[in-house]
C-alpha cells in the first residue's frame, strides 16, 4: 500500500513504513497515521499542535495494488488569539 497526504509532504507511507524523510519541516513531529488500521482502509492523518498556519486544503493520494485515489480534504482552524 502506498499513501500520500500532502500540501508539500506532510506525511508519507510505503514499503509498510512512515517515509519523513522528504516531510515539510513545519509537520515534523506532529504527524501520524493509525497504522493499525491502514489494512483495515483508514488513511486517516493526525496532526498535533494544529496552529492557524495548518488550515488549508491537503490532497491524500492512497495506492494500493487494487486501485489508486485521491481526495481533497480541506482543513478548517478557528482559535483565539491569546496574550
Ligand atoms: C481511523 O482511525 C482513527 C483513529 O482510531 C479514527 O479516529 C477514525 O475515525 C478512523 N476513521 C475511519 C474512517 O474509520
Amino acid at each position: 500500500d502506498y499513501i500520500r497526504w500532502q500540501s508539500s509532504i506532510v506525511h508519507s507511507y510505503y514499503d509498510d513504513q512512515d517515509q519523513l524523510g522528504y516531510q515539510d519541516p513545519l509537520y515534523k513531529g506532529r504527524t501520524a497515521l493509525f497504522h493499525d488500521q491502514i489494512s483495515g482502509g483508514n488513511a486517516s492523518l493526525g496532526l498535533a499542535r494544529v496552529n492557524l498556519q495548518d488550515q488549508g486544503k491537503y490532497l491524500c493520494y492512497v495506492s494500493t495494488s487494487k486501485n489508486n485515489q485521491e481526495t481533497f480534504v480541506t482543513l478548517t482552524v478557528n482559535g483565539e488569539l491569546k496574550s
